[in-house]
């Protein structure tokens, strides 16, 4: 069982292969959290200390007990209004105004599988892998319920926290601040490992140490962002990517959230994960549910490598779903860099030509294909075929790209609208818009009114018109602005950025449950979007616009901590490069195109034969490696900000094979000697590299170390296979 309930002591015992969370309810119906960690045998709520400190507040119930303080007591989800100053998991603002809820425990159940959360996406587990445990409170006044989920996968040691808000009252309340997830250590120094950017540069490792004042990272774009990323770790002191305990905290939501760390007035620790408060204002009409995105946690007592191969399997596994998901993912190439807005379906069919010759297997038709879209500032939400522009019906240019043996891709936009177009023209009131101001414009487009069914439905229906023309196996879905002017006519302008992500999750379920044989890739502007709830649909996101290898390095780095390689969707692209005007050398570009779905963002026509050749052979080379990329442990083996050696290893689960990648991101003239120590060998294993045939012993690879070749030029890289010697 991995739920147990200590009936006498009120005491839920969570129980994963290496970690257990405690909580009880306390003599007042108040549920406490007692313990997350690392595993325990028994009992840890003697842990709970009260003690009367200057300028506390009690709660009625306690009377004259001065001591019960929810100000420093550990809490499950601490609500406003009960003397607790801390951040707050609930805020609502009842029919009176008064800004109190109360929530006193009522009921609870365990069940065996996983909870499913309504219209939101959520790990999944069979009835055997999961069990779930619902603990029902209320308030005795409003009648607002909260209901506090757990999900616990033993065996992969994952606890995720939902909580669903009903208002079982008779008057509305309004919803202000709605968290999943709170972390409350009791003591000890801790660290937030946070993933902060912007486009082209997204999740950039930052790590600060959690003071006193409230620390936060997180949204009010519309979308989880560039510029920082719903998912964190906290450390603690001096944790280390082998060494050291720390606690993930990854939000499955794609929208506005808000992520606040703070150390207390007594040294404890609080850590929330919700939905963004600002601007939200969610009115809750009687025996209305609110229910809040889920929350993934796991705590490694290892370090963070440890942790990253927990997310990493969690969505493989029980989060992204899918024909392709556990499958090879076919190597493609992007128009978007080969071209841009310029081409007809000549150029698209003469890429895929160049792609046949290669041995790509995938060419995708990026923007520029429908309506007037010949720049970016007209025609989104016009999805019909510019058959003038490509110069035949979209099913005879599939149709011609199928015959040589290759795949055909597309794009679109689906949240969008150009004011420069006709669905503009026919609807002005889809986009979102404040009726008496002039709109903020970005790229030259707005939003449409996801919030709304009707939009929706129209836009399916476009998408599935253009996606019946021919055989289309795969869709990219990108999203390239933020969200200004929350309004909309059919509802109250606080609840829009949350309806509209719901809308969006609405039709991307659709898309999928309609075409599920698509491979579906989600973008915006890059990784702008590039988050669990995004994974739920899309098995692989455009991880960065940036496609320069030293840049990517570091935001494939930052992405690694809580997404696996394969969601990482990762190109070749020419040089100079687009994005920083840098010359790199082929092999750099490619060794790091392949820690991801890999594929290829330029014309081959434009290039030398010699480049073309290595193309063939990176394929070539990619194909035998790209089981152990899918399916390997990863483990980061320098820090690239920190050190000149960019380093980083696939293991097979089997310890088998290895493959090793080392980059010199700064050359210098009589540099170091580097080393780097591999991890996740067998100790007596003996390795052998495959192509010199040089043999070394996995203990020796891990503590002496192997030593990085020299090289030279720009940005250098080397890459080493190697198997576990059977003899
Ligand atoms: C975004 C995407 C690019 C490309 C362009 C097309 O920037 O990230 O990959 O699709 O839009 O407009």
């Amino acid at each position: 069982m991995a739920i147990t309930f200590n009936a006498e002591k009120k005491l839920f015992s969570l129980e994963t292969r290496n970690t257990t969370y405690q909580l009880r309810i306390d003599q007042f119906g108040i549920v406490q959290h007692i313990y997350y960690g690392g595993k325990i045998y028994g009992d840890s709520d003697y842990i709970v200390r009260y003690a009367c400190r200057g300028f506390g507040a009690t709660i009625s119930d306690a009377g004259t007990w001065r001591d019960y303080e929810l100000d420093t007591i550990s809490r499950e989800y601490p609500t406003i209004g009960l003397g607790d100053f801390r951040a707050m998991g609930l805020i609502l603002q009842n029919a009176d105004g008064s800004r109190c809820v109360d929530p006193r425990y009522v009921s609870h159940s365990i069940s065996n599988g996983k909870y499913a959360l309504e219209g939101l996406p959520a790990i999944f587990a069979s009835e055997k892998n999961a069990q779930t445990l619902s603990v029902i409170t209320e308030d005795p006044v409003s009648h607002v319920q909260v209901e506090l989920l757990y999900g616990v996968l033993p065996d992969i040691d994952i606890i995720t926290r939902s909580v669903r808000i009903k208002n079982g009252g008779t008057e509305q309340v309004t919803l202000e601040k709605v968290a999943s997830a709170c972390l409350d250590l009791s003591y000890g120094a801790y660290d937030l490992l946070s993933f902060c950017g912007t486009n082209c540069r997204e999740r950039q490792l930052q790590r600060t140490p959690i003071g006193h004042g409230r620390q936060s990272i997180g949204s009010r774009r519309g979308s989880s962002s560039h510029q920082y990323n719903p998912a964190v770790i906290v450390a603690e002191k001096g944790a280390t990517e082998s060494a050291g305990g720390c606690y993930g905290m990854m939000f499955v939501y794609s929208g506005n959230f808000l992520l606040e760390a703070e150390k207390t007035q007594f040294e404890q620790t609080r850590v929330i994960m919700g939905i963004q408060p600002e601007c939200f204002q969610y009115p809750l009409a009687p025996g209305q549910v609110f229910t809040v995105p889920e929350t993934v946690m796991t705590y490694s007592e290892h370090g963070f490598a440890m942790l990253s191969q927990r997310y990493h399997y969690a969505i493989m596994h029980h989060l992204c779903r899918g024909k392709y998901v556990n499958a090879d993912r076919p190597v493609l190439l992007n128009s978007w860099e080969a071209a841009y807005f310029d081409f007809t379906g000549e150029t698209i069919y003469q890429l895929a030509v160049e792609a046949a010759e290669l041995g790509v297997e995938l060419v995708v038709m990026d923007d520029g294909w429908f309506g007037q879209r010949n720049d970016d500032n007209s025609g989104l939400g016009d999805w019909n075929v510019n058959e003038e522009k490509l110069g035949c019906t979209l099913g005879q240019l599939i149709e011609k790209i199928n015959a040589l043996g290759v795949k055909f891709g597309i794009w679109f936009e689906p949240e969008m609208i150009s004011e420069n177009s006709d669905l503009y023209r026919a609807h002005p009131d889809w986009a979102l818009k404040i009726p008496s101001r002039n709109p903020v414009r970005s790229r030259n487009q707005l939003l449409l009114d996801f919030s709304r069914k009707e939009v929706r439905d129209h836009i399916f229906e476009m998408m599935c018109k253009v996606l019946d023309q021919g055989n289309v196996e795969y869709v990219k879905w990108d999203m390239n602005r933020s969200m200004e002017d929350v309004w909309s006519t059919e509802r109250c302008a606080g609840a829009v950025a949350h309806e509209y992500i719901l809308g969006v999750y609405d039709l991307m379920e659709r898309l999928i449950t309609r075409y599920p044989n698509i491979l579906l890739e989600s973008c915006s502007g890059g990784g702008g979007r590039f988050d669990a709830g995004m994974l739920y649909y899309s098995p692989q996101i455009w991880c960065s616009d940036n496609t320069d290898a030293l840049d990517r390095i570091k935001i494939q780095h930052g992405t690694s901590f809580f997404y696996p390689v394969p969601s990482m969707g990762s190109h070749v692209s020419v040089c100079p490069n687009h994005q920083t005007w840098r010359n790199i050398k082929f092999n750099t570009r490619g060794i790091v195109a392949m820690s991801g779905t890999f594929g290829y963002e330029l014309n081959p026509a434009t290039l030398p034969p010699e480049i073309k050749a290595k193309i063939k052979d990176q394929i070539i080379q990619y194909k035998e490696c790209s089981k152990l990329i899918r399916e390997g442990r990863y483990y980061r083996l320098t820090n690239p900000h920190e050190s000149e050696l960019a380093a980083w290893e696939f293991v097979s689960p089997n310890q088998k094979e290895v493959l090793l990648n080392m980059v010199i991101q700064e050359v210098h003239g009589s540099r170091d000697l580097f080393y780097v120590k591999l991890r996740g060998l067998q100790q007596q294993g003996i390795y052998k590299d495959v192509v010199t045939g040089m043999t070394y012993n996995g203990a020796a690879l891990m503590k002496v170390g192997y030593p990085v070749p020299e090289m030279k030029g720009n940005v250098p890289a080397f890459q080493v296979r190697f198997k576990l010697s059977e003899e």
